[in-house]
């Protein structure tokens, strides 16, 4: 009995014990699959989310990369007009579009110089539409006056969280100082703009003034002040402008060098120097992320670029210069950087009248660049290989959109300098290159650089965000 009595009770740890066991196991087997299943829920979220913003970036991005065909009929020109002309003359070698284009007076230089009324407009909205961006119309600050910043360039300041657009006040007479020289205008000095969306400018003044009564000074009034820049020095807080200094003949071939507390100046006037003992015309400076900065110039007669490192103050080169597509004759550099790989689109010379574009790439910033072609897509032929009738300037990164930049450039109008036009552009970089000596073991060395042309773009909507 005692024996019966005991088995049972054995029995019963046991199967309690058991049975306590597979409710333990239970419990944590529904512990670990409610982990799991919050575990794939928490990926499929994530894949979801991050799926989302790819697929809002992708959209972003194509939006940019959209191609727009242009088709314009050009007008006979004028020498073929009239018959008579032509007898007395004999037939004359038509006029090359971009002829038409300088010339004030034809009608395709009326096409790309639309009329003020057509003018991009912030505090009318737009006139047409709010962040639209028209290549080539009249664009007006927030007093309703025409941008004065030409040859320029944009600085984003951290510390207040804005854009400065700074660029040659050209807002005076165009004349020729002798019948051989360039169209030109008065020094009037660097102006400055202030955005937060990119669009819309408030004039911040002159902030680097031209000199009327001291002829000696650089920025005498007679004299050339070209393609302005500004970066900022995170060790010494200032502000430092570069720029193309030259006089009327452009043999003085100097670069000058200005200093501010603020973004808003006022700039105050240092020096300038012939870099490394070399002419230095068209020029720019850029900013790498490790806070060095180099200044990249056309020299030698144009011939080639040099790219020289700054001082720690960004108030001078140091003797750490290299030459860089030698022979090829090109100017009006912009550099930026993406993944790690340094690019820039130059000109070629041929004084205000627009010409084919090249994007150049490097690994290392002090070279070796290659070139890798026209990266202008869209428009036609004649806009393709005139860079959209205009020369580069800048290359401004789109914060938020990794790969996406706005290309800076200017439509010269030679005939009247102060009227020259601003074409902003979507580039990318990414895709396959053109050439097919761009590949290396049939990889491509390097992605392709767009400038796509569209006669109206924005922004997507959300840029600063995305
Ligand atoms: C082309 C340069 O890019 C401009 O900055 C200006 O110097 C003109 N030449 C003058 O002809």
């Amino acid at each position: 009995m005692g024996l019966r009595s005991k088995q049972p009770k054995a029995l019963a740890f046991r199967c309690y014990a058991a049975s306590h066991r597979s409710l333990t196991l239970a419990v944590w087997s529904l512990a670990a699959l409610v982990v799991v299943v919050n575990f794939h829920l928490l990926i499929i979220h994530k894949e979801d989310e991050s799926t989302s913003t790819h697929e809002i970036n992708r959209s972003i991005v194509s939006e940019l990369e959209e191609v727009e065909e242009e088709k314009f009929r050009v007008s006979p020109p004028r020498s073929r007009r009239n018959p008579r002309a032509v007898r007395r003359k004999g037939e004359q070698k038509p006029p090359s579009v971009v002829d038409e284009f300088l010339d004030e007076s034809s009608a395709v230089h009326d096409m790309f110089f639309p009329e003020r009324n057509m003018a991009i407009d912030p505090i009318n909205g737009g006139n047409d539409s709010m962040y639209f961006y028209y290549p080539g119309r009249v664009w007006l600050d927030t007093d309703g006056n025409p941008i004065q910043a030409h040859g320029g360039g944009v600085l984003y300041d951290e510390k207040t969280e804005t854009y400065f657009w700074y660029g040659e006040n050209k807002d005076g007479k165009t004349y020729k100082a002798h019948s051989k020289g360039a169209d030109r205008v008065d020094i009037v000095g660097v102006s400055c703009y202030s955005s937060k969306d990119l669009w819309t400018w408030r004039n911040e003044g002159v902030v680097l003034r031209g000199e009327k009564k001291n002829v000696t000074h650089d920025l005498h009034k007679s004299n050339v002040l070209e393609r302005p820049k500004v970066i900022y020095n995170d060790r010494t807080g200032k502000y430092v402008m570069w720029m193309h200094i030259d006089d009327t003949n452009y043999t003085k071939a100097s670069v000058g060098v200005a200093i501010s507390d603020s973004p808003t100046g006022p700039f105050s006037y240092l020096y300038s120097k012939q870099p490394h003992d070399c002419e230095s015309r068209d020029m720019t400076i850029f900013k790498d992320d490790n806070g060095k900065a180099y200044l990249i110039y056309s020299s030698e007669d144009n011939s080639e670029l040099h790219i020289g490192q700054l001082t720690d103050d960004y108030l001078d080169v140091t003797d750490n210069m290299r030459r860089l597509l030698i022979a090829q004759h090109r100017e009006a550099p912009a550099l930026f950087k993406y993944e790690g790989t340094y690019y820039m689109i130059t000109s070629g010379c041929t004084g205000w009248a627009p010409n084919t574009a090249l994007a150049h790439a490097a690994t290392a910033i002090m070279g070796p660049w290659e070139t890798l072609g026209n990266p202008c897509v869209g428009g036609n032929d004649i806009f393709r290989s005139t860079t959209f009738f205009s020369q580069s300037t800048f290359v401004l990164a789109i914060p938020g959109l990794s790969g996406s930049f706005i290309f800076m450039a200017d439509r010269w109008s030679p005939s009247e300098l102060r009227d020259s036009r601003y074409v902003w552009l979507p580039l990318t970089v990414g895709g396959l290159p053109d050439e097919a000596a761009d590949y290396s073991f049939m990889f491509p060395l390097w992605s392709r650089v767009s400038i796509y042309w569209h006669r109206r773009w924005r922004l997507p909507e959300g840029w600063r965000d995305s």
